[in-house]
């Protein structure tokens, strides 16, 4: 519920801003009140009249619009909410956010803010993957600014790939995940999760059989305490969480420069089944069988240790928990693989569990671990993953208060 949060809307000037429209419906039925300011890019894809009808309040357009500096100038009309949410972030609304311009109503509330902002973008997949738009991206997450989306799928331009604008009711729970009050309100928890794909050619590639149902459970128990996650996540079989940050990668060096990118955090949790080898002599178009009988030989490469870079690193989290997954021939055996891994990688705890066939744990609704820290090795019953989840986010927020 959002019963009394004050949130000025920016809306961008692109194709996704008629579902800003559907977007101040859903924030009102919840009990925010919006105070909707248009770009004049914005007023060409959606009216004033609709805006301010669905907001039930006056829209915001120009930045010299004397009435308004009389009743309300345009710093304090920033400084009266508690959430500045942009809807749609265009390419070039985050390039001038990145670059704190000033040069309409919308970057001036933008820069004169110090209330909490969130960015919706959306845009075509090619402006989105520019390397400039990836940097304005890196740039702002860097000042802060919390990012929702975008999700990936077809775009109005008939495009296929990321840049569409995330699901309205993905914006609203990422709205209710940054007002959620709990332990870990105002911290920043980055989780990895899933398998990682290693190309072969570009049809084929190496993978692993993690569902990613671990590492979605812990990243949604973590939210709900009130964290702000940002969740790398390789190929999944299970949709990520409503209301995290979502960064989809393939392999485990987008894997790498995705936790990179994400740093710094107040925790970091990775569960993620990293490859890994990746394929050295990987071929940029499809291999042929040629008759002869003779299969392809492929060679491996070591890929970079995430968890061991992230923990060596300048910018290491507070509290770093590395999962170890192993296929023990002999009682002990997991616990004493994964304390020898929690030393080697220099993380502070370690989840341990078997995941032999016979366990049914990987794919499976259940999980049965041991947390390795200093202290010793705890073994937790068997329990599904979502309560795995909520305890061991509980003990993270224990750790971190
Ligand atoms: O060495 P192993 O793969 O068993 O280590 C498991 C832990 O290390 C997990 O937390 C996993 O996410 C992480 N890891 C990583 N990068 C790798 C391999 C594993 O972050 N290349």
């Amino acid at each position: 519920m959002l019963t009394g949060k004050r949130i000025l809307l920016v809306i961008g000037g692109g194709i996704a801003a008629f579902r800003a429209l559907e977007l101040i419906r859903r924030l009102r039925e919840r009990g925010a009140a919006v105070t909707p300011v248009l770009t004049k890019g914005a007023e060409q894809f959606v009216t004033p009249l609709s805006v301010s009808a669905l907001a039930a309040h006056k829209v915001h357009r120009d930045l010299f619009d004397l009435t308004d500096e009389a009743e309300m100038g345009h710093i304090e009309l920033s400084r009266s909410a508690d959430l500045v949410l942009v809807c749609p972030a265009t390419a070039s609304l985050m390039a001038r956010m990145a670059q704190g311009h000033a040069d309409d109503l919308a970057t001036t509330l933008l820069l004169a803010t110090d209330t909490p902002v969130m960015i919706a973008p959306a845009m075509n997949v090619r402006m989105w993957e520019h390397a400039a738009t990836q940097r304005n991206l890196a740039r702002l997450r860097a000042d802060d600014v919390r990012v929702v989306g975008p999700d990936e799928g077809a775009m109005a331009c008939g495009e296929f790939g990321p840049g569409r604008l995330a699901e309205v009711p993905d914006i609203v729970a990422a709205v209710e995940g940054f007002f959620a009050d709990g332990p870990l309100r105002g911290r920043h928890v980055l989780v990895t999760s899933g398998p990682t794909h290693e190309p072969i050619d570009p049809v084929r590639y190496i993978a692993n059989r993690s569902s990613g149902a671990q590492g979605t459970a812990i990243a949604a128990a973590l939210r709900d305490l009130g964290a702000r996650v940002s969740f790398v996540t390789g190929p999944a079989d299970v949709p990520p969480p409503e209301g995290v940050e979502v960064i989809r990668v393939q392999t485990a060096r987008e894997m790498l420069a995705a936790v990179e990118a994400a740093l710094p955090a107040d925790a970091a949790v990775m569960a993620a089944a990293v490859a890994d080898w990746r394929v050295e002599n990987a071929s940029g178009s499809k291999m042929k069988k040629d008759g002869s009988g003779n299969a392809p030989a492929l060679a491996f490469a070591e890929n970079p240790d995430i968890l061991a870079t992230v923990c060596r690193g300048d910018r290491r989290p507070a509290l770093v928990v590395g999962f170890a997954a192993e296929t023990g021939d002999a009682a002990g055996d997991v616990v004493a693989h994964a304390t020898a891994k929690r030393l080697r990688k220099g993380c502070d705890w370690i989840v341990a569990n078997d995941v032999s066939p016979a366990t049914g744990i990987m794919g499976g609704p259940e999980n049965a671990v041991t947390v390795i820290s200093e202290a010793g090795a705890e073994p937790w019953p068997r329990l599904s993953k979502s309560e795995t989840a909520r305890r061991l986010a509980a003990r993270i927020a224990e750790a971190l208060a």
